[in-house]
């Protein structure tokens, strides 16, 4: 999954630049337009305005994963336009692993350069290399909007005669993928190493007497490693992610015996993850539980967990009664209902804040 969407030459996020949208493989809430990014931005200024007291030079805002910039973009021009002061103290630091996507980032963010910076990953972004020896401390907010939902997971099965998990792995047959049984190591009666009866994936006994044969779960250590660093690395403020996903409560659920992985390929979703490589995008739901311990294991306190509907709603109150927020043309409403409708983006999304 890893290579499927990251490898440098036939990577899916490497090298199509455009297909977030309409015209792409799927929609997403910045692709439907810059009230979801004004939104974020009325917040983050709150947020940041709150640390105001500690005399601090400079804002920091992280964002993880930006793909094309365009949210950066929409956030930081909002910023620019209606919070003038905090925007000439900001720090807008994107992280992104990959070269090819700085570069457009680069591109769509020119008219910001002084304010924003790069970093490949957030050990380097806060251990700058000039100066091993001095950590930059992290005061502010780091986000990511659909970032956890594009990292590779684990796949597992239930094998209910035997009462087991097994994992899935790829193999080739022929010029075709197709799925195999990773069978458990020799000597090892307990089954494959990132099994998931771990910290991520806990069912109760009496579940799994009645769970079906097959039920299919996934499970993102990488996922959670991720989190669990960003929560380490925030010395005072929020963490936050947006992304679909489910609770530990909601995880079993009848209309997800196969699993939540999930390809996109010009706006349809497919199970037939094992399809053109590289030509699809491959998602998983993120387990907010398992993302909301592994903050809370690094010190971080958990300040709210909502659907997208009610987190915007929440800043739009506030936005109306802030003359500061700009017009309200009949573009707006529009992209605030698909933001925020239950069939669209408003259920699906969640919102985990955690902070220190
Ligand atoms: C699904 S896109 C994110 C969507 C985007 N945030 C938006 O709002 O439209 C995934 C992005 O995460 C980046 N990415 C992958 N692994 C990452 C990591 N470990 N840290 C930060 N970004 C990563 C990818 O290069 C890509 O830019």
């Amino acid at each position: 999954m890893e290579l499927a969407l990251y490898c440098p030459i036939h990577g899916y996020y490497e090298k199509q630049k455009d297909n977030v949208g309409r015209g792409g493989d799927f929609i997403t809430s910045v692709s439907t337009g810059k009230l979801f990014g004004e939104l974020l931005a009325y917040q983050f200024a709150d947020w940041l305005e709150e640390e105001a007291g500690s005399q601090q030079p400079a804002v920091r805002i992280v964002e993880a994963g930006a793909h094309d910039g365009k949210l950066a973009a929409d956030i930081l021009g909002w910023l620019r336009a209606e919070r003038p002061k905090l925007f000439d103290r900001l720090d807008y630091c994107l992280i992104e692993p990959s070269a090819s996507r700085q570069e457009w980032q680069r591109k769509t963010l020119k008219t910001f350069s002084p304010r924003v910076r790069w970093f490949a990953n957030l050990a380097t972004m806060v251990v700058p290399e000039a100066v091993k020896s001095k950590p930059d401390p992290l005061r502010g907010i780091i986000f990511a909007n659909e970032l956890l939902d594009a990292f590779p997971v684990h796949r597992f099965g239930w094998d209910a005669p035997t009462r087991t998990w097994f994992e899935w792995g790829v193999a080739v047959d022929g010029d075709q993928f197709k799925w195999a049984k990773i069978q458990p190591a020799a000597g090892r009666s307990e089954g494959p190493a990132a099994e998931p009866g771990a910290a991520s994936f806990q069912l109760p006994a009496a579940l799994l007497e009645v769970l079906p044969d097959g039920y299919t779960v996934e499970t993102s250590p990488a996922a959670e490693r991720w989190w669990q660093e960003a929560a380490g690395v925030l010395e005072r403020g929020k963490l936050m992610t947006i992304d679909y996903g489910f609770s530990d409560d909601e995880q079993i659920s009848p209309a997800r015996t196969h699993g939540t992985l999930r390809a996109y390929h010009r706006q349809r979703s497919s199970s037939d993850l094992l399809a053109n490589p590289g030509e699809q995008d491959l998602t998983a739901h993120v387990n907010f539980s398992a993302m909301r311990k592994a903050g809370e294991a690094a010190g971080l306190k958990t300040d709210g967990f909502s659907t997208q509907a009610k987190f915007l709603t929440q800043i739009l109150e506030k936005c109306t009664r802030d003359e500061n927020f700009g017009g309200w043309p009949p573009a707006r409403t529009r992209q605030f209902q698909t933001l925020t409708h239950p069939d669209h983006l408003g259920r699906a999304f969640r919102v985990l804040i955690q902070s220190r």
